[in-house]
């Protein structure tokens, strides 16, 4: 079964098209890695999966992008859930210029758990497992601003599993972090994928390689070959995709 599938979608800004009429399956379960060269439309692609492109102006869509078999550009879909189910990990970690505890309790606090118990209970859960406890279980009411990039970013993944998403997007979650700090989300994402189905864009080979199970490759906009990452990185059938992963171009 998909959990995502998009249908010949296509996303513009403007009059520009970044996302031509790509057609793609994502099954539940598992990581999925996104490749390409710079401005082929990875990110524009990962957004739209929960409508964040439309936190920018002059954008339209066509086709179909459907999460859990339902359009999640039918008008009928209320865009809080969507985001709630559908979470996302950017490139520079965001936390809240709030304390640890209210990084993570502020999802549920939305949905309306108000009982200090089980929002303590959700924060460790949700800590332990973004592999963060142990670090900061003594320190829950200090800012979030106080910890390193790398703890930062698993306290951003964090407080995206407490809204019990199925699905996280990860837009270059380790580009500004350190061999070591990438190393622990690496296996943090390895961990998690048993539980979520991940959607994670990466420039780095290796990292794709590494932790995904399959591999989307996309240029100038469109999808030109997906297939398991084994494949794609020992046995590419488009010779787009094999002068990208030799590094012959992009
Ligand atoms: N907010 C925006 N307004 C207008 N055009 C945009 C906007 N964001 C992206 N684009 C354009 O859409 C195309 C795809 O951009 P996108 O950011 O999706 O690429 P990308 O594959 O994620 O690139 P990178 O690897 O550099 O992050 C590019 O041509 C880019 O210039
Ligand atoms: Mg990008």
């Amino acid at each position: 079964m998909s959990i995502i599938c998009s249908e010949k979608f296509s996303l513009y800004y403007g009059n520009k098209l970044a996302v031509n009429q790509v057609s793609m399956e994502v099954k539940t379960g598992g990581v999925t890695a996104i490749i390409g060269p710079s401005g082929c439309g990875k990110s524009s692609f990962l957004r739209s999966i929960n409508r964040m492109n439309e936190l920018i102006p002059n954008t339209r869509v066509e086709g179909r992008l459907m999460v859990r078999g339902q359009n999640v550009y039918d008008k009928k879909i209320d865009l809080v859930t969507l985001r709630r189910q559908v979470g996302m990990v950017f490139q520079r970690p965001n936390p809240f210029p709030k304390s640890i505890f209210d990084n993570i309790a502020y999802g549920p606090r939305l949905q309306g758990v108000r009982s200090r118990t089980t929002l303590g209970g959700i924060v460790e859960t949700c800590l332990k497992k973004a592999a963060l406890w142990e670090e900061v279980k003594e320190t829950l009411s200090k800012s979030a601003l106080a910890l390193s990039g790398g703890q930062q970013q698993r306290l951003c993944i964090a407080r995206a599993l407490a809204t019990q998403p199925g699905v996280l997007l990860m837009d270059e979650p380790c580009s500004a972090l350190d061999p070591i700090a990438t190393g622990k989300i690496e296996e943090l994402i390895v961990a998690l994928k048993e539980q979520y189905t991940i959607v994670i864009v990466t420039h780095n080979m290796q990292q794709a390689a590494r932790i995904s199970d399959r591999t989307a490759f996309f240029c100038l906009g469109e999808l030109i070959e997906y297939n398991d990452t084994n494949t794609i990185f020992t046995n590419p059938s488009n010779p787009q995709t094999e002068a990208y992963i030799t590094g012959r171009f992009g």
